[in-house]
């Protein structure tokens, strides 16, 4: 099954004081994707934006909302980031009491959906869901932060997860968020990753197109 690398730059590591023209010049760019991080203070230490910053900067961009939910028991606000104009809503197995309940709940409300592991949670923990996800994201380095240095073992997490995708749901995307460079792409697309997650590694090394053709490249998609 044909599934097109994909990047997805972490806004986390952008300038939060021009996000409008942050948005403008990675559609400019040529990339499909943005990836929100939203931090509560409780899940992960720190606190970054919520539902009302992404609505606000919903009408001003055609990219697809990645939103990565660092939050705890986020199926209190699933509806809220649905409504803000979310496309992939991506929630934490470590914080979901009830995780089949809340997949179920952001698919009920039309966005694709999305499970997110921290790195010493066990590729077993979405084996069963598995078939109703569209996405399921590999942590590469603990949440809560951008610049770290990649965990090492998710590349062998990746390729259990990977077989594991291709028996069960071929259409799931694998993302893997953390520490993702040029330098490390064709391990982790070769170990089964679709979608790269991007902060400090995609936004200090502008222009952004030629950045994006950097990770394409090193994908073997361009
Ligand atoms: C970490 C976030 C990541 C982060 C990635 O908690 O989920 O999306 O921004 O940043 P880099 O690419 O700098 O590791
Ligand atoms: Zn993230």
């Amino acid at each position: 099954m044909a599934r097109p690398f994909l990047l997805s730059p972490s806004l986390l590591s952008s300038d939060y004081g021009r996000l409008a023209e942050e948005l403008a010049a990675l559609e400019a760019a040529g990339l499909k994707w943005v990836h929100w991080d939203v931090m509560d203070g409780a899940f992960v230490p720190n606190i970054t934006l919520g539902a009302p910053i992404i609505g606000a900067l919903r009408g001003r961009s055609k990219l697809f909302f990645d939103v990565h939910l660092m939050v705890e028991e986020p199926a209190r606000y699933v509806a809220d980031f649905a409504r803000a104009g979310a496309d992939l809503i991506c929630v934490h197995a470590e914080a979901t009491r009830h995780l089949e309940r809340t997949c179920a709940a952001v698919a009920e409300l039309g966005k694709q959906v999305g499970v997110a592991l921290n790195p010493a949670t066990p590729v077993d923990a979405v084996r069963y869901l598995l078939p109703q996800l569209d996405m399921v994201l590999v942590m590469s380095v603990n949440p809560g932060f951008g610049g770290q240095s990649f965990i090492p073992f998710a590349v062998d997490k990746i390729r259990e997860l990977a077989a594991l995708r291709d028996g069960l749901n071929p259409r799931c995307l694998i993302q893997v968020d953390g520490g993702c460079t040029p330098e490390n792409t064709a391990e982790l697309v070769a170990a089964g990753a679709d979608c790269l997650v991007s902060g400090s590694a995609f936004f200090k090394f502008p222009p952004y197109r030629e950045r994006h053709e950097t990770f394409l490249r090193a994908a073997g998609a361009l």
